[in-house]
């Protein structure tokens, strides 16, 4: 090929580079400015630099029809030459002020995104709060407390000995039936009462002793609305030389005074448990009407608080206490029974359901 046949018009030239403008200049007005979202912007700034390698790289059209500058008349390669750096500077400088601009926006973007209102009001965080029967323990502890017992935490798993035997319940005896509970396979079963803390307790402290135990104990029941396989009692002993049925009578009176006021009463009658000898049901009068008669008290004026009597000698002989020489008293609370009552609750399981609409009420 000779060289007049390969030979380039400066025209042609600028003609070719006309065209690529032309489609630069579409390419690049089709890019917005400014968009609604930060990821948009940041898309469009990806695109612009697309256009940079595209319309300026080295692959460029424009690279392209620089080299074939040299192809040109030697007297009409510096008009060839300037027509492309002129595009080349234009090409550029569109480039450079769409890039300014989406950065500019891209930044107010995050900026927007990032920044914090702070008079938008805060969220508080729900703040728990104890649950009633904890609560109705607690008042119960601090007044055993302040008459001078100890606060006994036992097992909750037991064996026969201390749920039954050494409670003058030996095996066979009909006792055992009204307690039946939830037996495993290694001859544990779980405690039916809190009594079974009055032998731990003489055995761990001998005697004197004075203290309450409450948690947790367990029956064979059907769930209704006055039964729950699971519930909570608060035991009492005091043994000490000399201590006869008044003390049970007056520390009794005075708890009933201080949790319900001192205007309550308290009526004893005889009853029978296996480990106290004699025994009580103990009962004070309705906090609500105060005697005559109400839903709360069932129309008796009467409110059932628990069982008590003297320790039966067996149960401090089997503990390792001597019985000649000591004596004592105990008794045995529903704790969650006196929460339903004080909260007028018709269902016990309501305690037990763990609602958080229930509860609520209780803070
Ligand atoms: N343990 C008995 C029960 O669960 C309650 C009880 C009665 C406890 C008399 C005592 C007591 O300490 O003296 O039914």
């Amino acid at each position: 090929m000779s060289e007049d046949t390969n030979q380039q018009r400066p025209e042609d030239l600028i003609s070719r580079i006309n065209t690529v403008y032309g489609n630069f200049d579409r390419e690049i007005e089709l890019i917005p400015d400014t968009s609604g979202s930060l990821e948009d912007s940041e898309k469009h700034l990806l695109e612009v630099r697309n256009l940079r390698i595209k319309y300026l790289g080295k692959k460029s059209e424009l690279a392209i029809q620089r080299k074939l500058i040299r192809s040109i008349d030697p007297n009409r390669r510096g008009e060839a030459g300037s027509n492309i750096q002129r595009f080349e500077q234009t090409i550029n400088q569109r480039i450079d002020d769409k890039e300014r601009t989406l950065k500019n926006s891209i930044e107010k973007a995050r900026l927007e995104r990032e920044s914090i209102d702070v008079t938008i009001p805060g969220r508080r965080g729900r703040q728990g709060h104890l649950h009633p029967i904890t609560l109705m323990r607690q008042r119960i502890e601090d007044i055993f407390v302040s008459l001078g017992y100890a606060v006994e935490d036992d097992r909750e798993t037991e064996t026969d000995f201390y749920n039954f035997d050494a409670l003058n319940i030996p095996e066979g005896h009909p006792a055992r039936d009204p307690q039946d509970t939830f037996y495993t396979t290694e001859g544990f079963a779980l405690r039916s009462q809190t009594s079974t803390v009055q032998i731990h307790a003489m055995q761990r402290r001998g005697a004197p002793v004075r203290m309450i135990a409450p948690g947790r104990v367990f029956r064979r029941d059907t769930p209704d609305p006055t039964h729950n396989p699971m519930f909570f009692q608060v035991e009492g002993l005091c043994v000490d030389r000399g201590i006869t049925m008044a003390h049970l009578k007056g520390t009794l009176q005075e708890f009933v005074h201080r949790l319900f006021g001192p205007e309550t009463r308290t009526r004893f009658r005889p009853s029978y448990f296996p480990f106290t000898e004699p025994s009580a049901e103990v009962d004070y009068s309705c906090f609500n009407c105060g005697g005559p008669g109400c839903r709360i008290c069932k129309w008796s004026g009467w409110i059932e608080l628990g069982g008590s009597g003297m320790v039966h000698p067996n149960v401090l002989r089997a503990a390792g206490v001597d019985a000649e020489e000591f004596t004592g008293f105990a008794f045995g609370l529903g704790i969650d029974r006196t929460c339903a009552r004080i909260y007028e609750l018709d269902d016990i399981r309501l305690l037990f359901e763990n609602d958080v609409r229930f509860l609520e009420q209780f803070r």
